[in-house]
């Protein structure tokens, strides 16, 4: 039994760090390169378990060799792969990440591979009825997707959804989720509200919470957070880090957050939490392989961030 299930992709991140990112018709010379585990639900796997939570991985791989790097990478940091297809007729995605180490921004290209062929069929729901959260995003197909969102809520469990990459999604969908964490360009898409400052993303999130939503989470990068559930309001600042790559910040936040809302934890103290975790995730190159684990935590309390 787990304690969180995670429906999502496992992609092979393949990281390219410069001085920038490539511009159109432009080569670079870069200085560092990094293949590893990438694809959100794979990375807020391990942000899970390296934190001490148990977590099931619900996902689709080829028979490959990125498929071989998947599994020993979800074995190596303790997550459950029972429930990974792995299919002979269809390879194991990749993503190719440009980024630029000054600032630790990228640019992701992702094909998906395996998972684009998940049906409902293949989905064995007593995996989602044994856990206590039910995590997932939008890289797997939305039928898929919604039907587990379904049954999470015919079941009793908290649910998150991690609406990225942005797409438009049927009214049902904002019907059945618990907590809906945008960053600010995905709740942009959602509710075509630019979000520049804190009473942007208030406005955001009013719509978003008219629509059905429980509890929306607008994560804003640097600027830092911005939770509604209609009532209750908060904003917080971002924790200020020396970022080197940003890649699966969001994945390290919605892992923070489903892992502190396990423990029980009050909203404030679960954003807090997510945030931290956040932000030492940008402090390595890498998506899946950044995510801290609890010794990397206990040390950074000690150390003053900037
Ligand atoms: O959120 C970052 C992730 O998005 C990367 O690991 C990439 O694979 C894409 O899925």
């Amino acid at each position: 039994m787990s304690d969180i299930s995670i429906l999502g992709i496992f992609v092979a991140d393949i990281s390219f760090s410069g001085d920038k990112i490539p511009s159109s018709g432009e080569t670079i010379l870069g200085d560092s390169y990094n293949i590893g585990p990438g694809g959100k639900g794979c990375n807020q796997a391990i942000a899970i378990s390296r934190l001490g939570g148990k977590v099931s991985f619900i996902s689709k791989l080829g028979n490959d060799n990125y498929g071989k790097l998947a599994i020993n990478s979800l074995k190596k940091n303790n997550i459950d792969i029972s429930n990974i297809i792995v299919s002979n007729k269809h390879k194991t995605g990749v993503a190719g990440i440009h980024v630029d180490r000054n600032t630790g921004k990228n640019a992701i290209t992702v094909i998906r591979g395996a998972p684009e062929s998940f049906t409902i069929k293949e989905i064995k729901t007593n995996i989602i009825k044994n856990s206590k959260i039910f995590l997932t995003q939008l890289e797997i197909p939305l039928d898929v997707t919604l039907h587990c969102l379904k049954k999470t809520k015919e079941e009793g469990l908290i649910n998150i959804l991690n609406p990225a990459p942005a797409c438009n999604l049927s009214k049902d969908f904002f019907k059945v989720i618990d907590y809906f964490t945008p960053n600010e360009t995905e709740a942009e898409f959602y509710t075509g509200i630019k979000i520049n400052n804190e009473k942007d993303a208030k406005e955001s999130a009013k719509k978003l919470i008219k629509m059905g939503i429980k509890n929306v989470i607008i994560t804003l990068g640097e600027k830092g957070l911005f939770y509604s559930n209609g009532k209750e309001e908060i904003y917080m600042k971002a924790n200020r880090v020396k970022a080197v790559d940003t890649t699966g910040a969001g994945d390290a936040f919605n892992g923070g957050f489903s892992f502190a809302l396990l423990k029980g934890k009050k909203i404030k103290d679960c954003l807090k939490f997510a945030n931290k975790i956040a932000g030492l995730s940008t402090t390595k190159l890498g998506a899946g392989d950044s995510m801290p684990t609890l010794k990397e935590l206990d040390k950074s309390k000690k150390v003053r961030h900037y």
